[in-house]
């Protein structure tokens, strides 16, 4: 049996003709950039989201550099956020000119350790950024507060969590701003690059307005030095068909990794993802954590069942950021994972047969002589 890493063949079946007519419309009123699909779907994903403003823009990390942009981040400032997660994370606050400061995760959840924030807090702290990584929200509660004691904003990296819920209240209304990536592989997923701020703040959202479309206010009056950032209409379409099944594929992706775990329970060697009871976890990446992984991955290859490695290396330690002068044991909990976290195939449509090969061919595989 074949088992791809994802497989959106299924969901491409079932919005196809949704997708067609979409497009046919755009074709006819050649609103290709910035049309009124892109107008319905900021409403619409605002909504789903439970704030009242949503910014198309091109893509996640333009989406955190925009909503970065629009808070006046800039040189002298610091923002915190996980040294465990997907590079985009930092990039868009070295691209505002202020210091990434990166600190630690918690050992259960990978989420972003609140105490290790509070450590971190200087005068020049302006934000901080958790990420829901994998799927399931950082401690937003905790953050929060410390946000508002000290007078920091939030910004939610929300770009692996779409749909997902923290006490009640869906991810992208927690914060001040919320940023997610519908680059194909997310939850919500285009068939290009694509992004979209969040918020409940209207001067935000006006500033985010003009920042995505070259600092505009008029067709050729300009305010601020604004960014080429916008979200094309054909994205918009499939996205707008995508969003309406999103909580029907968050729960078939729930009921994979609920099998998952299940079965993965009398396999010795291998830990399955924990979700708190006070949020729901939307497995965009289903991952374990095992010893001997590169062995692992190999016999997984072998046979037929793709895996990749989310992330392999923290951001701490990438070359790219050697300027911080970090070195290895700075973030022990992060490290670690590193060393050991493991992705398995995870999309909606993954069959139960699917997931039983998996996890059969694993437990052979750790009972095996490596
Ligand atoms: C946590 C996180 N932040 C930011 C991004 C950047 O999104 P994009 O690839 O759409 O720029 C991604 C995804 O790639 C991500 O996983």
């Amino acid at each position: 049996m074949k088992v791809p890493f994802i497989d959106f063949s299924q969901q491409y079946k079932t919005i196809k003709k949704e997708i067609d007519t979409g497009f046919k419309g755009i074709f006819k009123r050649c609103d290709f950039v910035l049309g009124e699909d892109v107008k319905k779907l900021e409403e619409q994903f605002a909504r789903y989201c439970g704030v009242r403003y949503g910014v198309g823009v091109n893509s996640g990390t333009d989406a955190l550099y925009i909503a970065l942009a629009a808070l006046n981040i800039g040189p002298g400032d610091e923002v915190i956020l996980p040294t465990f997660t997907f590079i985009a994370t930092a990039l868009c606050v070295s691209y505002t000119g202020a210091k990434p400061v990166f600190v630690d995760i918690e050992d259960e959840t990978y989420n972003i350790d609140p105490k290790a924030v509070e450590r971190a807090i200087t005068p020049r702290t302006k934000v901080i950024l958790p990420v829901h990584i994998y799927g399931q929200a950082a401690n937003m509660d905790e953050i929060i507060a410390l946000a508002r004691k000290h007078n920091i904003k939030v910004v939610e990296d929300a770009a692996q969590a779409h749909g997902a819920f923290y006490k009640g209240k869906r991810i992208g209304s927690l914060g001040d701003i919320a940023c997610f990536s519908f680059y194909p592989t997310k939850s919500l997923g285009a068939f290009g690059d694509g992004g979209m701020v969040v918020t409940d703040d209207e001067k935000i959202y006006k500033e985010c307005l003009m920042l995505r479309d070259y600092g505009r206010i008029g067709r050729y009056e300009h305010k601020v030095k604004g960014f080429n950032s916008r979200l094309d209409s054909m994205q918009a379409v499939v996205l707008l068909a995508k969003l309406k099944r999103l909580d029907k594929w968050n729960k078939m992706r729930a009921a994979a990794a609920a099998q998952y775990g299940k079965l993965f329970k009398a396999v010795d060697g291998i830990r399955a993802p924990k979700v708190r009871s006070d949020r729901t976890h939307v497995f965009q990446t289903y991952a374990v954590r095992v010893r001997n992984r590169a062995k692992l991955m190999e016999g997984l290859k072998e046979k037929g069942i793709s895996s990749l490695i989310h992330y392999p290396i923290p951001l701490h330690l990438q070359e790219a950021y050697s300027e911080l002068g970090h070195k290895r044991g700075d973030f022990p909990v992060s490290e670690k994972l590193a060393d050991e976290i493991l992705s398995l195939p995870m999309f909606p449509h993954l069959t139960k047969s699917q997931v039983k090969y998996v996890c059969e061919t694993i437990k052979s595989l750790l009972n095996g002589k490596f």
